[in-house]
């Protein structure tokens, strides 16, 4: 059966991308029935809105002829999913208080079906202690979110997370929740009921606008990972670096750029009770990044770069006392030569509980490839796996944090 969503329109700059958004879905055949809010009109027209979509267009809850027709109980009950983005800091606050005054809280108050919120807005208002409480809110409720992504906003020189997610995102949390899959039902498996944090890929860490320091990390073993945690029923959040590798099914992805932005995505995700750091985190970034692009000019020196150093995020995390940290820490080591003796001393150094620690050197052909030998370092002793590809030691590392937990829980009994 033809499936529907109604899709409820914020007052946000990034209203524009659901134009866009309306067309992929109805691509899919998805109906797409569309609710704005009186600042949503002020972005985009119920006349550009409804040509698109090719139904009427609701905004106005005491629209006596749009009640007759459709009333909006009805509205709210014959989709498939709800859907709100760009979610305003306003309309959040809306629906975490349970206000029903205008057409689209009405609709998020009367139905029975799932909602997905893509919320959207300036930096400053996402951080916000009472958008943050709200945004908790509303996931207690049972609400999913797509937290926003890291980048540059609509305004001058503003930068951080704050923007819609991309169309195909959107289109794919959508079809995601329309399908019944994971993110949208309960998970079965032996994770099921535990939240994984994945941290994957490299940092690009810039020296101006338009130049970055990278390494040669492709995303592959974290994304496997977070892939297999899904897989096993976990919820699963993974703070990716840029990465050309397409995003694991049925797990929260957030993107980042840089080490600092990774650490905020990182600290923002938890509590977890697992937290795996894969992620390549470059270790220094350029302290004196040009905000302009630098000039080559004919007779002058070539620039000279100064490194800070940068947060270790593993070792903040996993040397974190109290709640924050997850009661399970997994690093890696990615090393060249000594492997397990260095990945035993990094276990120390950084208060984790596991290091998977691996052979990086040229010849080994791990870096970007699809296979890995790998150790798993404990405390009481290291495990040496055979070699085998990204994706059967993701699913073995998995299998072991599972035996882990049942034998905690089986402890705790
Ligand atoms: O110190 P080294 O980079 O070899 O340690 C590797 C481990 O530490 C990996 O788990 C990596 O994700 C993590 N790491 C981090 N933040 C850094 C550097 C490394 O989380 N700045």
């Amino acid at each position: 059966m033809k499936k529907r969503i109604v899709l409820i329109i914020g007052g946000g700059i990034a209203a524009y991308k659901c134009l866009d958004l309306i067309r992929r879905l109805k691509e899919r055949g998805i109906g797409v029935r569309v609710v704005l809010t009186r600042a949503g009109e002020q972005f985009v027209t119920p006349l550009s809105v409804g040509a698109l979509s090719n139904e009427p267009v609701f905004t106005n809850l005491f629209d006596l002829d749009a009640e007759r027709e459709i009333g909006h109980i009805r509205l709210s009950r014959e989709a498939d999913l709800i859907v709100v983005a760009p979610a305003t800091a306003d309309l959040l606050a809306k629906m975490a208080g349970g206000h029903a005054d205008d057409l689209a809280s009405t609709v998020l108050m009367a139905t029975d079906k799932p909602v997905l919120v893509a919320p959207a807005m300036n930096p400053r208002m996402w951080m916000h202690p009472a958008t943050q409480r709200n945004v908790r809110q509303l996931e207690a409720d049972g609400i999913r979110i797509i937290e926003p992504r890291v980048g540059e906003m609509a305004e001058r020189g503003e930068t951080g997370p704050g923007r819609l997610p991309e169309v195909p995102e959107l289109v794919a949390a959508i079809e995601e929740m329309l399908a019944g899959s994971p993110a949208g039902a309960a998970r079965e498996g032996p994770l099921a009921g535990l939240h994984v944090l994945v941290t994957s890929g490299p940092t690009h860490e810039p020296i101006d606008p338009v130049r970055y320091i990278a390494n040669r990390s492709s995303g592959k073993q974290g994304h496997a990972v977070a892939a297999a945690a899904a897989k096993a029923g976990a919820r699963v959040t993974l703070v990716s670096g840029p990465v050309t590798i397409p995003d694991p099914a049925g797990v929260d992805v957030v993107r980042v750029q840089t080490a600092a932005e990774l650490l905020e995505a990182v600290t923002r995700a938890l509590p977890a009770d697992v937290g795996i750091f894969a992620a390549a985190v470059a270790d220094w970034r350029v302290a004196n990044a040009g905000e302009q692009k630098i000039k080559k000019t004919a007779g002058a020196r070539a620039p000279s770069l100064s490194l800070v150093e940068n947060p270790d995020i593993l070792k903040t995390i996993a040397s974190g006392k109290g709640p924050s940290r997850p009661p399970l820490v997994i690093g890696f080591a990615a090393e060249t030569e000594n492997v397990t003796e260095y990945a035993a001393r990094k276990l120390k150094s950084k208060g984790a509980d596991w290091i998977v620690a691996n052979d990086v050197s040229p010849a080994s052909g791990v870096m970007g490839g699809d296979a890995n030998t790998v150790h798993l370092v404990a405390r009481d002793g290291v495990e040496s796996w055979p070699l085998m590809s990204k994706a059967e030691v993701a699913a073995r590392l998995v299998a072991r944090i599972a035996e882990h937990v049942a034998q905690r829980r089986e402890a705790a009994q």
